[in-house]
This record gives structure tokens, sequence and C-alpha cells, in this order.
């Protein structure tokens, strides 16, 4: 498993957007999965910069959400589909038609499920994935105790999701959605490569045990250490708790590149 860890948020959300321009450059039809959340908005951010200064062209890839809360209407300011057109696909030249995102007012959110992992199919599958990572090791919304051969599915959040997620519903627990449609572990792991992001202290347990730890569905992340194509990039505090690699590391400008 190959671990990057940065000076800071800033250089670390650059080393996501570099890697994701690369892919859109190798393979312009390249099929994505993004996620929502604090810790992808500087990655966004610089895409968006190196759309409109540079040029980086998104017109023929393909954005599937990881997912999305059961129960709010498209236009909540809190669901994933509107963070994600705000903080990204409104401000670069993704075709709309390319865009995928679970309803979240699906009168039988099963099927919406089926549904989206049919596409995901249709279009050949995950070429690239990126994934945040919950204090709990959760990666989309697949929360402890999820099995890894899962697909797309309605879910029930974590309490302590719940707990986290509440800063978006204005600091109210209790307003967070209690369901959400979210990506299977088996539909992530069929990606084909795959970059998970972790900012801040709070994360450098759980980054910690999805490195060094057993592979266990206690702690859905882990399962990355099985994925041939997989790398993780934190900042300092993420990788706080990191062990040095046997390997040393290959130091970089704001970065050093770990092999575990
Ligand atoms: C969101 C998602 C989640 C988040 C995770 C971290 O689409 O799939 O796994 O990535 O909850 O969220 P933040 O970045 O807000 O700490």
């Amino acid at each position: 498993m190959k671990v990057i860890v940065a000076d800071n948020y800033e250089i670390m959300s650059k080393e996501a957007a570099n890697a994701v321009a690369a892919q859109v450059k190798k393979n312009p039809y390249s099929v994505f999965a993004f996620p929502a959340g604090g810790t992808p908005i500087g990655f966004y951010a610089e895409l968006t910069r190196m759309h409109k200064e540079e040029g980086l062209d998104f017109s023929h890839i393909s954005g599937f959400i990881l997912d999305e809360y059961i129960g709010l209407p498209k236009d909540h300011e809190s669901s994933y589909r509107f963070f994600i057109h705000n903080k990204f696909f409104n401000h670069i030249n993704i075709n709309p038609e390319k865009i995928h995102v679970p309803c979240g007012l699906a009168k039988y959110p099963e099927e919406e499920a089926d549904t989206y992992e049919r596409i995901i199919k249709g279009t050949g599958g995950i070429d690239f994935a990126v994934l945040g990572i919950g204090r709990n090791g959760h990666i989309g919304f697949n929360e402890p105790r999820t099995e890894f051969g899962s697909r797309t599915r309605p879910i029930y959040l974590a309490k302590r999701t719940i707990e986290a997620n509440a800063r978006f519903f204005g600091g109210d627990p209790d307003a967070v959605p209690r369901q959400a449609i979210s990506m299977g572990i088996r539909t992530i792991m069929n990606s084909r490569e795959i970059i998970l992001l972790a900012s801040g202290v709070e994360k450098s347990h759980a980054i910690s045990q999805t490195v060094h730890g057993p592979v266990t569905e206690m702690l859905p992340s882990s399962v990355l250490q099985l994925h041939p194509n997989c790398t993780i990039i934190v900042d300092e505090d993420a990788g706080s708790e990191l062990k040095p690699s046997p390997n040393g590391f290959v130091p970089g400008s704001g970065v050093r590149t770990m092999i575990y």
C-alpha cells in the first residue's frame, strides 16, 4: 500500500488533484467516483483551478458520487448532490448527462440503489475512485460491520457518523438523516485505482489502523490493504500515528512517500 504524507492540507489537496488530472489526461473518458464532506473541498478547488487556468478538460468523464442521504430533496443544501455541484461540477465542463447521484427521495431506495449499481456496471466500472474516511473507518457510508461483498444499497448511518456530520446540518444531530444510499465495499473495491484522502488528527487512528491493522469488517477501510492500486494521501496530522515504513520513505516537494 502506498501512503503519501503531505506537509499540510493544501499540499494534500494538490497531490490528490494531480492524481486525478493525470488520470483525466491518460483517459479523458475515465469513470470517477467522488466523495462529499469537508476533506475534499480543497481538492475540488484545485481541480477547478486546473480547469479554469490550465484548461483541464472534464467534458468526457463520468462522475458518480459515492453516496447520498435518504430523505433530502435534490436541492437541499446538505444533500450530496447539492454539495458536489456547488463545490465542483458547476465550475467545470463535465457533461450533465454523465453526472450520477442516487436520488435521496426515491420511493423505493433498494431499487434506486440497484439501478445505480447497474449504471456503474454499464459504464464499464469505475476507473478511479476518490474516497474520504470516517473516524470509524467508514468509506462511502459503509459503516463498521459492512460485509466486504456489499454492493450499492440503502444503509443506516452509525451514531458517530451522525454526530460528525451534524456540522453540515447547523450542528443539530437530529437534523441528520438516519439513512443513505451508498456504493458498497465491493463496488468501491472493483475500481481500477483508488485514492483515499484524510486530514486532521481526528482521522489519525483510523488511518494508522487502515494501514497497519488487521483487515476486518470492523474497520471497513482496512479492506484497501487488499486493493492492488490504492494510495492513501494524508496531511501530517492524519498521518501522525503511522509507523515508519521498513522501506524508508521517498522525499518529494512537501511530501514523503512510503510503501507498506
Ligand atoms: C462522503 C463519504 C464519507 C466521507 C467521510 C469523511 O461522500 O463517502 O465517507 O468521506 O465521512 O467526511 P469528512 O471529509 O467530512 O470528514
